[in-house]
C-alpha cells in the first residue's frame, strides 16, 4: 500500500516548502489542504476578522477519505493536524519553530502584529503538537524541529526516518522551557516587529 503523510504545524514552521520537497524525495503527490477545499466548494464561510475560512472538518475528513485512500501516495499541507482519519494516514509530521524566529518568518510576511502574536503562542505552547497527538496514534507523530539547518537536509532526515518507519523518541519539544515568560516573548516579538518596520519605513522609495 502506498503512503498517505501529512505535513501539519504553526504558519511560517515550514509546512508547504517541506512538504513539497519531501514529496519529490518520496514520489508521492503534493496536495494543498486549503485549494483542496476551496477546488472542491468545502468552506462553509469566509472569517473576515480572522482572515481565515471555516471549514466543516468531519466533512473534510470523509472526502478526503473518499479521494485519497484508493489513490494513496499522497502528502497532505494541512495547517489543521486532524483532518485525516486516523486509519489513513501512516505518518503525521508536525513541524516545530522556535517562537522567536517563526515571529521573525511572519513579520516578513507583513503580517499584523496582532496575527503573529497570536500564532507564536500557539507555537509555543504546541497546539498543533498536542491535536495531533490527540487525534492520531502517538506512534504515527513525528515532530520535526525547522529552526536550524537547511530545508534540504531537514526533508532528507525525515525520508530517511520513513523509509526505515522510525518514530524518534527523544520526547517533545517544549518551548516553554526556553520561554518561561510569556510577556517576555511578546515584548521580544513587538521589538523585533517595530525595528523592522522601521528598517521597511526608511528603505521604502519616497
Ligand atoms: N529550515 C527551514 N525549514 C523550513 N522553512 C524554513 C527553514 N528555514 C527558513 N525557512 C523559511 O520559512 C518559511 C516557511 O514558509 P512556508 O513553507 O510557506 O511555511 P508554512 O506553509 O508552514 O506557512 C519560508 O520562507 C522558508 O524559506
Ligand atoms: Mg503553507
Amino acid at each position: 500500500m502506498g503512503l498517505v503523510l501529512i505535513v501539519t504545524g504553526t504558519p511560517g514552521t515550514g509546512k508547504t516548502l517541506i512538504a513539497k520537497k519531501l514529496a519529490s524525495i518520496l514520489g508521492l503527490r503534493y496536495l494543498n489542504l486549503l485549494d483542496y477545499i476551496l477546488e472542491r466548494g468545502l468552506a462553509e464561510r469566509y472569517d473576515e476578522e480572522r482572515k481565515s475560512w471555516e471549514v466543516d472538518t468531519e466533512k473534510v475528513r470523509r472526502f478526503l477519505h473518499s479521494d485519497i485512500t484508493t489513490t494513496r501516495n499522497i502528502i497532505v499541507d494541512s495547517l489543521i493536524p486532524d483532518i485525516l482519519f486516523n486509519d489513513d494516514v501512516d505518518f503525521v509530521i508536525v513541524l516545530r519553530t522556535d517562537p522567536l524566529v517563526l515571529a521573525k518568518r511572519l513579520i516578513a510576511r507583513g503580517w499584523s502584529l496582532e496575527k503573529i502574536i497570536e500564532n507564536v503562542e500557539a507555537e509555543l505552547i504546541g497546539v498543533c503538537l498536542s491535536e495531533a497527538l490527540d487525534w492520531y496514534d502517538e506512534e504515527k507523530v513525528i515532530e520535526i524541529d525547522t529552526t536550524e539547518g537547511t530545508p534540504s537536509d531537514i526533508c532528507h532526515d525525515i525520508a530517511g526516518l520513513i523509509r526505515r518507519k522510525v518514530v524518534r523518541r527523544q520526547g517533545w519539544i517544549d518551548w516553554t522551557l526556553k520561554y518561561p515568560d510569556p510577556f517576555e516573548l511578546r515584548s521580544l516579538i513587538r521589538e523585533v516587529y517595530e525595528e523592522s518596520s522601521v528598517i521597511s519605513n526608511s528603505s521604502s522609495p519616497s
